[in-house]
């Protein structure tokens, strides 16, 4: 397991340097788990979501998508189990005033422990965590945390609160005079925006079992302890799919979409050994099987997908609070039912952080002559902000006009970029460090037969091609 906080540092740090993300409203200090995406991030995580939507939509007949809103009436909440159980474990340092999730709390422990070649000692320490958290049992899991002398990282502290629950979702007041207002809660999720969706969809577009409808959007939870860069944010954003298919065939199906998932995983060119399944053995109210498809960050393996078998939990629920009914007519079998679901839910930020630290790469270049080295994001090339960068080699000569004018026949096609500013060297590695896969270079032999020297981004390979080429060039890599 790969545990390399100073690379993920340094891709923290290349973030921010290269335009891809910042901390929210830095100019006043940020605030604390909340991140923008710059010129470059914003690009990068439109294309994810974009390969993801064409890869779940367009290429599937059978699954369509929606834009539902973030605010839902509050009985979903209710419905859906959020308001009674979407809720963690949560204890305070009565000295620091801190609060911590109880088993990040203990987690944390246990790393220190292990660090220190404690490695049994880590392991019972967490075996008697799940144990206690799977019993509900606050008491003990606070009596843990006191005979094990776990301390506030913050006060250095063992003095703690009871441990109490701490639900996850925010809320909000919908009308202008505060009298008229009533409470809201921003989604948690943007799955019940599907569910409440179901029978809209399945019979303006006579949708037949099996079928799925997917939706990328944001969701927003008050994690306790949000840390580690964009990997846990209070405001985030999800790309969810909900396939409905007929009760008893949910094992079939679960078994088809965990494939399904890990092969959209390997497309994007990591290696199959950086990701793992982790089976959920404690199961969320409203599944019969679960697991999280895990990607080996610089932090360690961590949850970047789950897929969930819902069962009918969603919409049977959503049938007894609403009173309508959330039944499909089989023509097949000549049955009424309430379909069994198949849940797919991947975190955009997540999956954002996972291409970056797989793509991220810092390359020696020194020879015996000098010294040198580069920064490169090997993003895939469908990925990438921007596909073309376009660099006349001086700013006279009728150098920049032909530089223009490729950039004009190639923009509408893909994200160009065009810069005439300093040595070439500075301006490649400008372009290394922010992905771009393709370089050309117009210089004076253009002028004479028409053609650039075009640089790869990954072997700093450089050719001779005709500019008309440029355009089926860079198609044929991001197609
Ligand atoms: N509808 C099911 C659901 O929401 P989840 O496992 O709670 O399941 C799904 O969340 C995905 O959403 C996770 O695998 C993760 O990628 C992402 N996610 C969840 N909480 C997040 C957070 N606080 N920050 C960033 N991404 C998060």
């Amino acid at each position: 397991m790969a545990n390399d906080n100073k690379r993920f540092q340094a891709i923290i740090s290349h973030c921010k340097e290269y335009g891809f993300i910042f901390p929210s409203s830095e100019i006043y200090d940020g605030l604390s788990a909340v991140y923008d995406y710059g010129q470059w991030g914003s690009e990068l995580k439109k294309n994810i979501r974009d390969y993801w939507w064409k890869s779940m939509t367009q290429l599937r007949e059978n699954i369509v998508g929606i834009d539902a809103a973030i605010f839902m009436h509050p009985t979903t909440w209710k419905a859906s189990g959020h308001v009674d159980n979407f809720s963690d474990p949560m204890i305070d340092n009565k000295d620091s005033k801190k609060r911590y999730r109880v088993d990040h709390l203990i987690e944390a422990h246990a790393d220190e422990l292990e660090a220190t070649g404690k490695k049994v000692e880590a392991e019972a320490l967490l075996a008697e965590m799940d144990r206690l958290l799977a019993a509900v049992d606050f008491p003990g899991l606070k009596k843990l945390i006191e005979d094990r002398k776990i301390k506030c990282s913050v006060g250095g502290t063992s003095n703690w609160t009871d441990v109490r629950q701490f639900n996850l979702m925010f809320s909000t007041q919908l009308g202008s005079v505060a009298e008229e207002a009533s409470e809201i809660y921003l989604r948690p999720e943007t799955a019940q925006g599907i569910f409440v969706n179901f029978l809209n969809v399945q019979k303006t577009g006579r949708m037949k079992i099996p079928f799925g409808i997917a939706q990328t959007g944001k969701a927003f939870r008050n994690e306790i302890v949000a840390r580690q860069f964009i990997f846990r944010m209070r405001e985030f954003e999800q790309m969810e799919m909900q396939f409905f298919i007929r009760p008893g065939t949910q094992k079939e199906w679960y078994e088809y979409w965990k494939n399904e998932r890990m092969q959209w995983h390997l497309s994007l060119g990591i290696p199959k050994e950086k990701y793992r399944f982790h089976d959920h053995v404690k199961l969320a109210h409203y599944a019969d099987a679960a697991c999280d498809i895990e990607y080996d960050f610089p932090i360690g393996f961590k949850e970047v997908e789950g897929i969930h078998s819902r069962t009918d939990f969603d919409l049977r629920s959503h049938q007894e609070y609403s009173k309508k009914k959330m039944q499909y007519f089989d023509p097949e079998i000549n049955q009424n039912y309430i379909p069994y679901v198949i849940e797919t839910s991947i975190g955009l930020d997540r999956t954002f952080l996972m291409i970056i630290s797989e793509a991220y790469w810092e390359e020696d270049l020194s020879t015996a002559e000098k010294q040198d080295s580069r920064v490169v994001l090997k993003l895939p090339p469908k990925l990438a902000p921007i596909k073309l960068a376009v660099l006349p080699l001086t700013k006279k000569d009728g150098l920049p006009e032909i530089a223009r004018a490729i950039m004009d026949a190639n923009k509408p096609h893909f994200r160009c970029f065009y810069e005439e500013k300093d040595a070439i060297g500075k301006r490649y590695r400008r372009m290394d460090a922010i992905g771009t896969p393709f370089c050309v270079t117009v210089d004076h032999q253009t002028k004479e037969d028409n053609t650039v020297t075009i640089r790869y981004r990954d072997s700093m390979q450089q050719e001779r091609v005709a500019i008309h080429t440029l355009r089926d060039i860079v198609d044929k890599q991001i197609s």
